[in-house]
């Protein structure tokens, strides 16, 4: 009984051997097998904790849509002006959380974040489907409207101007931000809650050299 314990708590767990020195291939590889599962509608779903600049912090879901292991980095698109653009735009830091539950994984992404260039930001816009161009066209994110008739009116005077040049083009205050990561943590769940988290970081982050150059520093944290 005590040594059948002992090996499940023992027994192997998700963050490969030998640890990585780079956490991005391990994030990319448990994105992909979440999307790969079949269990999840938004497999890239991530919440995004922003803050003001005096510290009062929000959080909503997005999609994260590309991982980069090269630069190390997220991207997500909103409206610029939405309450988590503004707060972007006076504090650019960021967190973000995944959660796979189908697997027990959980991976925290901190950095610091970045416009995309507008040119990022049209190619990626044009690929969207057309109602989805419509909406981020009519949408003031995040304000106070004053009634859904209105704006499903709005919806439908762009999609009747526009349907003839195929949809709207990008509006200014709608584009992406990519998170330029400094931390990452990857969580494993193991049994009697001894999980795995292994957490990277970049020290003294703010240097763009040293992100470039990826030195990450490993740690194993205590659950
Ligand atoms: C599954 C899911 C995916 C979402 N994806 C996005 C997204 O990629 N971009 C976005 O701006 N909002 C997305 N939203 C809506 C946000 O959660 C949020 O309501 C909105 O961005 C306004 O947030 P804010 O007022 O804090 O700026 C998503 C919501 C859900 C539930």
């Amino acid at each position: 009984m005590l040594t059948d314990l002992l090996g499940r708590m023992f027994s192997a767990v998700g963050i490969p051997e030998p640890l990585p020195d780079d956490p991005f291939p391990t994030l990319s590889a448990w994105l992909a097998d979440a999307a790969a599962s079949g269990r999840y509608a938004d497999a890239n779903a991530m919440a995004l904790a922003t803050s003001t600049p005096d510290g009062r912090p929000s959080v909503r879901i997005v999609l994260c849509k590309a991982v980069e292991t090269e630069s190390g980095s997220l991207t997500f698109f909103t409206n610029y002006l939405s309450r988590k653009g503004r707060e972007l735009a006076q504090n650019p830091h960021a967190a973000v959380v995944f959660h796979w539950p189908h697997a027990h994984r959980q991976a925290r992404v901190e950095g610091t974040v970045e416009r995309l260039s507008d040119r990022e930001c049209d190619d990626y816009f044009r690929t969207r489907p057309l109602l989805s161009r419509i909406g981020a066209t009519v949408s003031r994110q995040s304000e106070v409207i004053r009634s859904r008739a209105d704006l499903l009116g709005q919806a439908a005077k762009v999609a009747a101007a526009t349907c003839l040049e195929f949809g709207p083009q990008r509006p200014d205050y709608w584009g992406g931000f990519k998170l330029h990561a400094d931390a990452v943590e990857l969580w494993s769940g193991a049994e009697g809650r001894l999980h795995q988290r292994i957490r990277w970081r970049i020290p003294g982050s703010s240097d763009q050299s040293v992100i470039g150059a990826r030195r990450w520093i490993r740690e194993e944290l205590s659950p």
